[in-house]
């Protein structure tokens, strides 16, 4: 899968970008705050409809377009695909007329004014598209030094890791799991009227049978996906801490008792819809014993919503005893997994995006990196400096300098270098 060419318009810092990245590699240049993580924010949103920093869509706007009578971005790819090419468009628009028709006022207190909606318009190849319909048309693989919360931080990072790994991957996953979500709602809902005694007990059948359906598909899922990353996942970290520990990613689920014999069946083949059944057995089961507390805490405690899953190094919890080295190396090689992950399953290697993923890396790491990087497939890396890469590198990269939202064509390399 290749990214022909991004347009930006008022996109972060980006007033306007016509980037043409290199087929292979292509390094992104810049000091801090100059634009280079936007431009693979960007790429990730065009792919997932969603930035992987930005609390709200709003702030994705760029500063001075929020003044505009009708302030937008627009985000633009053409994507080159072994079966069919897209041309992708996302607009994001702060409706002002959102915001006259009964929306958000100023506050009394005079402060700032309470912000209008934002929407976003998405088409593919000219055609009006859903969010759901797009994602897994266009796969990522992104890496950021803040990707070290995956590890280090709450298990809600790691949910919705997963969610968007398996949604890129699998159109049913990511409609199954929307559906769980509603139906989570509406149960959540009934469970505080049946505290109250407003409807009986038995009014939850209905939405017990809807949660433990969909719930273990969206586990069944889940479970495939991370034993097809654990196979790459072991030799990578090898590789990358230059050492002999394994590392294997471990699903905690809270629908049914990891270690009986269930857990594993479904591991092996969890898109056997065998294992989805046997997993809503137990994930019932479990409801049916649990009930009570339920229906006193008003909430759902089981299920998918809750799971997590950890980091384990020779089996020992890298979120509890990792360093800071250890947890960066092992998201690493989860990302770098997952993108050969991706390639098995949709027979094209995802777009990497690596951020800033060299400079705490030593020479040898950076080396193994950047072979994987330029091996196959296309990957676009931004670095503060160029020191970090080798020079046989350079040489088949795209380099761009990135300077307040603009992007420039870098000479080839500077001659101090080719001198070397
Ligand atoms: N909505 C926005 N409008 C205009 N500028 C923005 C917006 N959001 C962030 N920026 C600017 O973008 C810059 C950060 O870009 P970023 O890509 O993170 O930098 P880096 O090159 O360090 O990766 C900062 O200068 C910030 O002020
Ligand atoms: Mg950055």
């Amino acid at each position: 899968m290749l990214l022909r060419e991004l347009v930006l318009v008022n996109f972060r810092n980006y007033v306007r970008l016509a980037l043409v990245p290199g087929d292979v590699v292509t390094v992104l240049r810049g000091d801090n705050g100059q634009g280079k993580s936007n431009v693979l924010e960007a790429v990730y949103f065009l792919a997932t409809t969603r930035s992987p920093r930005a609390g709200s869509d709003r702030e994705l706007l760029h500063w001075q377009a929020r003044r505009d009578t009708i302030p937008f971005a627009r985000l633009e790819a053409r994507i080159a695909r072994a079966e069919l090419d897209l041309h992708v468009e996302i607009v994001i628009r702060a409706d002002a007329d959102a915001a006259d028709a009964g929306g958000p006022t100023v506050p009394a207190n005079g402060s700032v004014p309470a912000s209008p909606p934002v929407t976003k318009k998405i088409t593919v190849n000219g055609l009006p598209t859903r969010a759901v319909e797009l994602v897994g048309q266009v796969n990522v693989v992104l890496f950021t030094p803040e990707d070290v919360a995956l590890v280090a931080g709450p298990p809600a990072g790691r949910r919705r890791y997963l969610d968007i790994t398996s949604s890129q991957v699998s159109g049913q996953y990511l409609r199954t799991l929307q559906r769980y979500n509603k139906v989570l709602a509406q149960r959540n809902h009934l469970l505080r009227h049946v505290r109250e005694r407003r409807q009986p007990r038995d009014s939850l059948d209905f939405w017990n049978g809807e949660l433990v359906q969909t719930g273990a598909v969206v586990v069944a899922h889940r479970l495939a996906m991370i034993a097809a990353v654990n196979r790459e996942l072991g030799p990578l970290y090898r590789q990358l801490s230059g050492g002999q520990q394994t590392l294997e990613i471990v699903y905690q689920p809270t629908s049914y008792v990891p270690d009986r014999p269930v857990a594993a069946d479904a591991a092996c083949s969890a898109l056997d819809p065998r294992s989805s059944e046997a997993l809503a057995e137990s994930y019932a089961a479990r409801l049916g014993e649990m009930l009570g507390k339920e229906i006193e805490q008003g909430v759902s405690l089981f299920g998918p919503h809750r799971d997590d899953f950890s980091f384990l190094a020779d089996g020992v919890d890298l979120n509890t005893y990792g360093s800071r080295g250890q947890q960066r190396l092992a998201v690493l090689a989860l990302k770098l997994a997952e993108g050969q992950y991706m390639r098995t399953q949709t027979g094209e290697r995802p777009i990497l995006l690596l951020d800033d993923v060299l400079s705490e890396l030593d020479p040898a790491r950076r080396g193994f990196v950047l072979d994987q990087a330029g091996r196959e497939g296309q990957t676009i890396i931004t670095a503060t400096d160029l020191d970090a890469f080798p020079a046989s590198f350079l040489a088949r990269a795209a380099l761009f300098d990135v300077e307040g939202g603009t992007v420039t064509g870098a000479a080839p390399r500077p001659l101090r270098r080719v001198a070397e």
